[in-house]
């Protein structure tokens, strides 16, 4: 049997993990799931919210499915989740983004993939106070990650039938650092030559998207334009109740869905399973158990179709009606 690490996460965390472990294990998966907890709970009794015991877990079993975690704003411990994806050198956050049957939008072609650098950009953490009035942020870009982010993009678009990467960057105002990212990606372009390389500006790309998402195939971004856009192309899909993603590194890989812990409605038996479960159907396809992928992706889209939905969806079901439902179909 496989042993996964599952980090449950909080606010919804914990309602939606919940569902997604039901779900697999009607589809007759047997999984082994290593449960970890991190964030502000564990804080009181381990001193940090990302105690060593879980990214061991990780190393250890080389794949974790993640419900999010929060992070306080402006103050407090730094983001479990930018921490976990520097210390596992999950390079690559890669985000599809699909229409789903049965769930409406202004767009009925979409289907393209974000791929995010994970670990650097502004995201380093390399901030100062300079005085009472003044903070600054270091933009950190270096060719190496740049490199293997373009590098990702490029085969992931061979791997997988697309034609195209577009690189994602605002080099016209910060020359040096989104500079070198360009410069980087024109050079790896190079060597992919069966894939169109196209180049566009974040504050261009922004706008397109919203007037007509189809235009786009593979985006590759830096790490802050790619968690902005990313909320922006969930929200062409349905929006972040239905956006899965993965960190992918060298050695280990962490999938999770796009959104955070929703505290808004935490508790409530009001969250949309569906992005953390497509990203566990993700990393079941990624582990080889495509036949048990297939099937839960198969009763998720019937269910969808049939016109079950929560709210967010302009449905009506709770989290676990609509688990109940998912797992009727299978
Ligand atoms: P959020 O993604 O948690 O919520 C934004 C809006 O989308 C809220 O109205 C929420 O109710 C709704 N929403 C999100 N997921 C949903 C779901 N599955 N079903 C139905 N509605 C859903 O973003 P927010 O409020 O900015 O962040 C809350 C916390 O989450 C923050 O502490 C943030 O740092 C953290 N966060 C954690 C992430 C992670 O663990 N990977 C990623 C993004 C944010």
């Amino acid at each position: 049997m496989r042993t996964i690490t599952l980090i449950n996460g909080d606010g919804i965390g914990p309602e939606i993990s919940d569902s997604v472990v039901k779900i697999i294990e009607a589809s007759g998966l047997k999984i082994d799931w290593d449960i970890q907890t991190a964030g502000a709970d564990v804080i009181d009794n381990e001193g940090v919210p990302l105690p060593d015991r879980v990214l061991e877990s990780i190393k250890k079993n080389k794949i974790a499915l993640k419900a999010p975690v929060t992070t306080p704003i402006g103050k407090g411990f730094r983001s479990v989740n930018v921490q976990l994806r520097k210390d596992l050198d999950l390079y690559a956050n890669l985000r599809p983004c699909k229409n789903l049957p049965g769930v409406e939008t202004r767009f009925k072609n979409v289907d393209l993939v974000v791929v995010r650098e994970n670990t650097e950009d502004l995201y380093a953490g390399v901030e100062e106070q300079i005085d009472n009035d003044t903070a600054h942020s270091i933009k950190i870009i270096t060719r190496k990650a740049s490199e293997r982010i373009c590098r990702f993009a490029f085969d992931y678009a061979i791997k997988n039938n697309r034609h195209e990467v577009c690189v994602v960057t605002k080099a016209n105002i910060m020359k040096l650092s989104d500079g070198l990212f360009l410069e980087v990606f024109r050079e790896v372009a190079k060597e992919y030559s069966q894939i169109n390389a196209r180049e566009i500006l974040v504050d261009n790309l922004c706008m397109q998207l919203v007037q007509d998402p189809t235009r786009f195939d593979v985006l590759v971004l830096p790490n802050l334009y790619g968690d902005i856009v990313s909320d922006l192309t969930a929200g062409l899909i349905g929006g972040l109740g239905v956006a899965q993603g993965a960190n992918i590194g060298l050695d280990c890989a962490v999938f999770e869905p796009v959104h955070g812990s929703a505290p808004d409605i935490k508790g409530q038996n009001k969250a949309n399973p569906t992005a953390l479960l497509m990203s566990a159907i993700e990393m079941l396809k990624y582990i080889g158990e495509v036949a048990y992928a297939e099937k839960i992706e198969k009763a998720l889209f019937k269910t969808l179709a049939e016109g079950f939905k929560t709210q967010d969806l302009g449905g009506n079901l709770s989290t676990t009606d609509f688990t109940a439902k998912i797992i009727e179909n299978l």
